[in-house]
């Protein structure tokens, strides 16, 4: 939800206003084919055609969300364009090497990949300003870079690159031990840079902090939202990597968040990402407009369909099974949707449960209290029994699986006994056998992996918080109904 404090500590304060004048207002000026376009990118597969009045407003609202993500800077800038340009020498040998020897086209791809950003789809909003920025990042007026919400909601899966898919190639703490090193390497560092190195970010590529950096940084304000640095920290800091849940299905839910104890109504709650030090509570206040155009963009999306080949057959068998085991929790799909938005209490799902322990009802009280969630006039669950079963719209796209995304296909998360103890993908591969990500396995952290980037690009199931246990209700089909049920998923 929220970058870390020494990202964006850093910098020069930025008016958001004096970058994008001329967005907010642009809810009047869009014309029919720019919304088009931008519903056809926010909108992989198939676009809702405006037909009332209301729809074309919404539509508006969608593409003016979507713009303000990828221009308006909300939080500090984090380094230069130099800067990026030049990360690969501090890198290790011989990545460091094979960056020299490369073409510049060549290194900027290197750079992007080994940090988990993509380019920007074609078509995307943004304008000249914006040009060469990747999907995760903008550039400000001083043409330094930005992070934006798509660092962790945007990102590619079987070739194709998705703003609001879970960015499962992010790789946070690694560009900020990078830009850090580079710092150190021409002196130009700042305290701040030391104490980046405190607050870890994630310690699985594709999964980040996000959880604990709210919390670190909402315990700073009052209930309006007024910054205060005298309030204490809170005592428990359960620092946990979570991997962010896809857009798409936002518009289907009444709560968000894994243990969903927020209303999806809840714009202001999405301001949360810009709560660092350098954005005063009015500063935050005064993008309320903003982040109901930015809801409304998150609303607007839809799952992208499965690329691949489908037995209709057996996916039609799989339905069946779907909906006697699977459908009280997760709903139906098709002709008949339903969604129930079950909270299935922590015991019975048997995730992992770091997640859930995280979040106090003292920290959801203050924050249904606060400025966040209006005043308590915004529904807040402050004691959620346990995970809300998500919905599966689209679920082959946003592998790995679980709110921590510790199983990484779908087979796995039917096949209980066969989820790997830690596994590693591969930069694009998909697997259409298991559906999801295309990974090895292993038993354990292999023992020559002892550096801590390379660490990161393991997924270790016995770390803190990284669990891939639970949510064994697949065990009631036999194997063949399994491979079924698969299928099955595919077409949601
Ligand atoms: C550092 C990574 C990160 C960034 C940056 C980030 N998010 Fe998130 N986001 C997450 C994670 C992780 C979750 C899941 C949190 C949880 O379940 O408690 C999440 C959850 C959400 C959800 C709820 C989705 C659901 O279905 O429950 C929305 C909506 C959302 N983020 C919007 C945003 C917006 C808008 C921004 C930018 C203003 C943003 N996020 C920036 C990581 C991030
Ligand atoms: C009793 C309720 C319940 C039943 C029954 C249930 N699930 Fe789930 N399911 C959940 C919950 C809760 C989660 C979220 C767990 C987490 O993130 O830790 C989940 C998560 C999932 C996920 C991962 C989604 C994601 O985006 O990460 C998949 C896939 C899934 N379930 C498939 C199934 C299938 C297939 C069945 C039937 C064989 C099934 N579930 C039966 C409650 C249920």
């Amino acid at each position: 939800m929220n970058p870390p404090r020494n990202k964006i500590a850093r910098g020069i304060f930025l008016s958001a206003g004096v970058i994008v004048p001329a967005i907010v207002f642009t809810l009047s000026g869009v014309n029919a084919q720019d919304k088009a376009k931008a519903q056809g990118i926010a909108q992989p597969h198939g676009s809702a055609s405006a037909s009332g009045s209301e729809e074309v407003l919404e539509d508006k609202a969608a593409q003016v969300g979507f713009e303000l993500l990828l221009t308006r800077p909300y939080v500090n800038s984090e380094f230069t364009d130099e800067l990026f340009s030049n990360l690969w020498k501090v890198w290790e040998e011989p990545a460091r090497t094979e960056a020299e020897r490369a073409t510049a086209e060549e290194r900027r791809e290197m750079t992007l990949r080994r940090y988990g950003l993509t380019a920007r789809p074609d078509g995307t909003p943004g304008g000249k300003s914006q040009h060469g920025m990747p999907l995760q990042y903008l550039r400000n007026a001083d043409n330094e870079w930005v992070v934006n919400c798509f660092s962790c909601h945007g990102g590619k899966v079987a070739g194709q690159i998705i703003p609001g898919l879970p960015n499962s190639h992010f790789a946070m703490q690694t560009l900020w031990d990078d830009v850090r090193a580079s710092r150190f390497s021409t002196g130009d560092f700042s305290l701040k840079d030391l104490a980046g190195g405190v607050l870890p970010m994630g310690n699985s590529n594709g999964t980040t902090n996000a959880v604990i950096f709210g919390v670190l940084l909402g315990a700073r304000r009052d209930i309006h939202g007024d910054l205060d640095m005298t309030r204490p920290l809170p005592d428990l800091l359960l620092h946990h990597d979570v991997d962010a849940p896809p857009w798409w299905n936002v518009k289907k839910k009444k709560w968000m968040y894994a243990d969903g104890f927020v209303s999806t109504e809840n714009h202001r709650s999405l301001i949360q990402f810009a709560m660092g030090p350098e954005n005063s509570g009015a500063k935050l206040r005064s993008w309320n407009r903003d982040f109901e155009f930015v809801m409304a963009y998150i609303k607007s999306l839809e799952p992208p369909s499965y690329p691949f080949e489908i037995d209709s057959e057996l996916a039609a068998q799989g339905e069946r099974h779907f909906n006697q085991v699977c459908a009280e929790c997760h709903g139906t799909y098709g002709e008949k949707e339903t969604y129930p938005n079950r909270h299935v209490p922590i015991e019975e799902i048997g995730t992992d449960r770091a997640r859930y322990d995280s979040l106090t009802p003292q920290h959801r009280q203050a924050f249904a209290e606060s400025w966040f969630a209006d005043y308590g006039r915004s529904p807040v669950v402050t004691e959620p029994e346990g995970y809300l079963a998500p919905p599966l719209d689209g679920v082959w796209a946003s592998a790995p699986y679980f709110h921590n995304g510790a199983v990484p296909t779908l087979w796995h998360v039917m096949n209980i006994q066969q989820r790997p103890a830690v596994w590693k993908r591969t930069e694009d591969g998909y697997d259409t056998e298991r559906v999801g990500l295309e990974v090895t396995e292993f038993e354990t952290l292999p023992a020559n992996v002892t550096d801590a980037r390379v660490k990161r690009t393991y997924f270790d199931t016995g770390l803190f918080g990284k669990s891939a246990s639970g949510h064994d209700f697949p065990e009631q089909l036999t194997p063949e109904q399994k491979r079924a049920v698969l299928e099955y998923l595919k077409t949601l």
